[in-house]
């Protein structure tokens, strides 16, 4: 069924959308609020690809609360299958439903009759978003599918393609209303071409110094400006080196919680050191932080040249 005018046209701007974003906490660049509205009002999946910690999973969630519906979340792992991302038969309420009919003494040969009908299905995640009756259509985040088997991702081409499941005692279930669909993935392996071509595509980058001191703004308004634009400034310095797990932003945030935890109102190399396992969380990754030289870097984060004050506003 396809959507009214309202549904499909969820936000009215892509500044709309920016600022509805923002105030949920979430700092979103242009492009991303472009891709957004587009996906909101084309009603197509959008399928978001970067590295862990930039705050993927994040803009589902988001979006769920700012359209104000329910968030319906698929986690991909490898061996997920239709029975855990679709459906499965309840063999309990079945089971029961025979014990009923049995003890009203239904005619023998009708019994079991209506026993895989939509009422004794256990719905997973895809079958719960296209039969969701909410007012609004519910977001539905498909979340690191580079995670699960090719296999599964053909599958989940065939249901994107039209929004409907063919379930073979039943027949065809469409969608009440078109969900709002993001896919995520980490690109530990490309996906499948066919796939990406079914949605709007956006990476996801590491932000820039004045997004980053934004974001950390507003997910911890108790960081001073100063310590924000030095915590941001290391985080960049860090990521322009080949780290095994380079930091993302929700190490930023954990960071400087640590540090503000800590009493720590100037960035030193003391205080790095003690706080690293919050930055970096494989060993390998400290030794070459220590190789690299803890107090250069420390030193450099430092040094005058970015000014965290105009970085305080978003970038327009
Ligand atoms: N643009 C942003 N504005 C506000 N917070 C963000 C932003 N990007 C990331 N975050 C925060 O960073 C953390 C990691 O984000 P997450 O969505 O889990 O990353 P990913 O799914 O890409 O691994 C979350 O706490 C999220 O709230
Ligand atoms: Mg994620």
């Amino acid at each position: 069924m396809k959507g009214n005018r309202e549904e499909s046209r969820p936000f009215g701007s892509i500044s709309d959308i920016e600022a509805r974003f923002a105030a949920e906490g979430y700092i979103a660049d242009r492009m991303l609020a472009t891709t957004l509205f587009l996906s909101a009002s084309l009603g197509k999946p959008l399928f978001l690809e970067g590295e862990p910690g930039v705050g993927k999973t994040e803009i589902a969630k988001v979006m769920a609360r700012a359209l104000d519906t329910e968030l319906i979340r698929l986690q991909c792992y490898e061996g997920l299958d239709s029975n855990a991302a679709l459906y499965e038969w309840n063999y309990t309420r079945q089971l029961l439903e025979l014990r009923l009919q049995e003890a009203r003494g239904v005619d023998r040969a009708h019994i079991g009759d209506n026993l895989f009908a939509e009422e004794f299905l256990l719905q997973r995640p895809l079958l719960k978003a296209l039969r969701s009756e909410g007012p609004r259509p519910p977001v539905l985040l498909i979340d690191e599918i580079d995670r699960s088997d090719e296999e599964f991702e053909a599958f989940l081409l065939e249901v994107l393609s039209d929004f409907q499941i063919t379930i073979p005692e039943i027949g065809t279930l469409r969608a009440h209303h078109t969900p709002f669909i993001v896919l995520t993935s980490n690109r530990t392996r490309e996906v499948h071409d066919a796939l990406k071509r079914r949605c709007l595509y956006h990476w996801i980058d590491y932000p820039s110094f004045a997004r980053e001191v934004a974001i950390l703004r507003v997910r911890l308004p108790e960081v001073e400006l100063r310590l924000a634009g030095q915590v941001c400034r290391f985080m960049e310095l860090l990521r322009g080196h080949d780290f095994y797990k380079r930091p993302g932003i929700a190490e930023t945030i954990d960071w400087a919680r640590a540090l503000l935890a800590l009493g720590v109102a100037e960035l030193n190399t003391a205080a790095v050191d003690e706080t690293l396992g919050c930055i970096l969380k494989y060993r390998g990754d400290s030794e070459k932080l220590y190789q690299l030289g803890l107090p250069a870097l420390v030193e450099t984060a430092l040094m005058p040249g970015h000014d965290p004050a105009a970085a305080a506003k978003p970038p327009a």
